[in-house]
């Protein structure tokens, strides 16, 4: 079992989320995981050009880091979200990753696979930056098991906490990965979205030919 995590402050070694992302992965190893760390933060991966071949052809017309990390995340049974708050959102450098994602998406390619959030905040809002990470691993497809959060401003008891925490939370991934735990509430949405989504994939079929491939063979335009 691979799990994978991503780091995207541009703090490096000194980053206080880091921290956190250490101590998911190493307690994804110590539950049996093999693990990896991606430092996205110190790649060069570009905006999205919105060009919609990835939705033609399958692969990114844009050639830099961004296909060895899509390559790494494909192969991973479990995915770790990684981000400190900025400005009540995750850093720019996740957010480019996310948006170099729409194959992903349109593709459900991360179907079987599950997330876990790590953030920290100088003050707060820690719940709504790691909601925007779950939502990005069920809108490509996985099952988000939720997260952890540090306000620094706490202290570093709290610090302390949820590195204890992250920790359990790296083991529990590999549990619910095992296991292959359930979560109604995301397959719902995502079957909702499928049957909105179906009528995105028809209008473009002459177009997303990759897409709509795909779909064909999932079955999905059937349903
Ligand atoms: C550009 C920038 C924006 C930030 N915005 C917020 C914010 O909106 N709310 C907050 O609580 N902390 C904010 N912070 C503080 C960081 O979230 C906090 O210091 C975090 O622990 C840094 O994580 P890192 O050490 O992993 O980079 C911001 C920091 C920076 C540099």
């Amino acid at each position: 079992m691979k799990i994978v995590g991503i780091q995207s402050s541009p703090r490096g070694e000194q980053s206080n989320t880091l921290k956190l992302v250490n101590a998911a992965l190493e307690g994804a190893a110590e539950a049996g995981a093999e693990i990896e760390s991606i430092d996205i933060a110190k790649m060069k991966i570009n905006y999205c050009m919105a060009c919609n071949s990835c939705h033609k052809t399958g692969v990114c017309a844009i050639k830099d880091d961004f296909e060895p990390v899509l390559k790494k995340l494909l192969a991973a049974d479990g995915i770790i979200l990684s981000s400190p708050n900025y400005i009540t959102n995750v850093t720019a450098q996740l957010k480019t990753l996310f948006d170099r994602s729409p194959l992903i998406v349109h593709e459900q390619l991360f179907d079987g696979k599950y997330g876990l959030s790590l953030t920290t905040a100088g003050s707060g809002e820690i719940d709504f930056v790691l909601g925007i990470m779950d939502n990005y691993i069920v809108q490509c497809g996985g099952k988000a098991i939720g997260g952890v959060g540090c306000v620094m401003s706490e202290g570093p008891s709290a610090m302390e906490e949820a590195i204890i925490k992250s920790r359990e939370m790296g083991r529990d991934l590999v549990k619910a990965i095992e296991e292959k735990r359930q979560y109604p509430e995301q397959e719902a949405r995502q079957q909702a979205w499928r049957e909105q989504f179906k009528h995105v994939i028809l209008a473009n079929k002459e177009d997303w030919t990759h897409n709509c491939d795909y779909w064909m063979e999932k079955g999905w335009l059937k349903e």
